[in-house]
């Protein structure tokens, strides 16, 4: 098992990574001083496979527990299921010191955040993410969030956990299109800090596909302490947190033209694609990072061409990004595997033309 402290002040926490370590959830809460009322928040395919586990981990520490189930899907990620999880949670008599642990990928980790951040004006939150995703990359940080209308992820609270505690064992069950979108974001980890990490994902990615336990753990360890560092230094995303958004200016454009029918990690492995073609048509990236990065995603399973000739569309969806200030688009590029700069002086003529010549 790994254990990663994140250092924030007042709201410091331990990430917990490891294998068959969810039955040990009750038992380590208590350890952090929490008694009295706890409850889960799930979806009924994860509730399945691991609700009973952790459900008995915090009775056998002495919590009186209870089991919500939210259904699955990232349109239940809403202001709606936050009013019936109000209500659900006021029936069982929740009060300011109940633990909430949010047990499921991003779409529970989010949902399940934004109600402990704001039922009672804040309770107690652990985080057990089941997904490669949730794993890596958003159960640490303390972003929580709800859809509203149009608006994505943009009603929430920065809200940090108590403990995270990541059991690679869930990984499993996984399906594999959603262990392969997780891989987008752990290579992104590799890109944007760490050339070694890089390198390892490119010689042990078959080990990785075949669920290694050693690989997993150590990929979600390398994943999340590169995240830790970086929520470290910008909790609030005022900086340096947008090294994170690699790949994301081109995959958030290929997501609102697809109309959200691709999966976010593959529309991020084309953004990561598409933003090293761009460094490396600036002259700023040597030519064969292009290559082994594209054989990676490629070698993981994701795609590195755009599934569609409306080049002009996903210019014009670029230019409507949240992310766009002053009518300038920002870019995250790699001057290099492992570094990074943050950039809102590319041509829109050479974005043009890189995503041309990756149809
Ligand atoms: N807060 C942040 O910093 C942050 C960062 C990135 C993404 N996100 C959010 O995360 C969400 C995406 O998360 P996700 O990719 O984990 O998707 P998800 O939560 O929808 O999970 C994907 C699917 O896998 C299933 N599942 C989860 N764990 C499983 C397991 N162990 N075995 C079998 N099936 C399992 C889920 O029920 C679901 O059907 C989005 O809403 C996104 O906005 C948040």
């Amino acid at each position: 098992m790994k254990k990663i402290d994140v250092r924030l002040g007042q709201n410091s926490y331990s990430v917990y990574i490891g294998v068959g370590i969810l039955s040990q959830t009750g038992q380590r809460l208590k350890e952090l001083g929490y008694n009295g009322k706890a409850v889960v928040i799930t979806n009924p395919l994860v509730n399945r496979f691991y609700g009973i586990l952790v459900k008995q981990s915090l009775l056998d520490a002495g919590y009186q527990a209870k089991v919500l189930e939210v259904e699955d899907g990232e349109e239940y990620k809403s202001l709606e299921s936050a009013g019936k999880l109000y209500q659900q949670l006021a029936e069982f008599g929740a009060e300011r010191s109940t633990v909430i642990l949010a047990l499921g990928g991003g779409v529970i980790g989010d949902l399940a955040g934004f109600v402990a951040a704001t039922y009672m004006r804040g309770v107690p939150l652990v985080q057990l993410p089941t997904t490669l995703l949730a794993q890596c990359d958003s159960s640490i940080g303390g972003k929580t969030a709800v859809n509203h209308g149009q608006l994505k992820n943009e009603i929430g609270a920065f809200y940090q956990p108590k403990m995270t505690v990541a059991d690679i064992s869930t990984l499993k069950t996984l399906p594999t299109e959603e262990l392969t979108g997780g891989l987008a974001e752990v290579i992104k980890y590799g890109v944007i800090k760490d050339a070694q990490f890089f390198v390892y994902l490119e010689k042990h990615l078959d080990l990785i596909k075949a669920l290694d336990d050693n690989v997993l753990e150590t990929i979600v360890a390398k994943s999340a302490q590169i995240k830790v560092e970086v929520v470290e230094i910008d909790e609030k995303d005022t900086g340096l947190r947008n090294i994170l958004n690699f790949g994301h200016t081109v995959g958030h454009a290929m997501e609102s033209v697809t109309n959200f029918q691709i999966a976010h990690g593959q529309a991020v492995a084309i953004g990561m694609v598409a933003a090293t073609k761009i460094a490396a048509e600036l002259d700023i990236l040597d030519l064969g990072n292009v290559v082994r990065l594209k054989n990676l995603l490629e070698k993981a399973g994701l795609i590195t061409k755009l599934p569609l000739t409306k080049v002009k569309q996903v210019m014009q969806a670029m230019r409507y990004d949240k992310k766009v200030q002053n009518g300038k688009i920002r870019f995250v590029l790699p001057r290099a595997i492992g570094q990074v700069f943050i950039t809102d002086n590319v041509s829109p003529a050479i974005v043009e033309k890189v995503l041309g010549e990756m149809i």
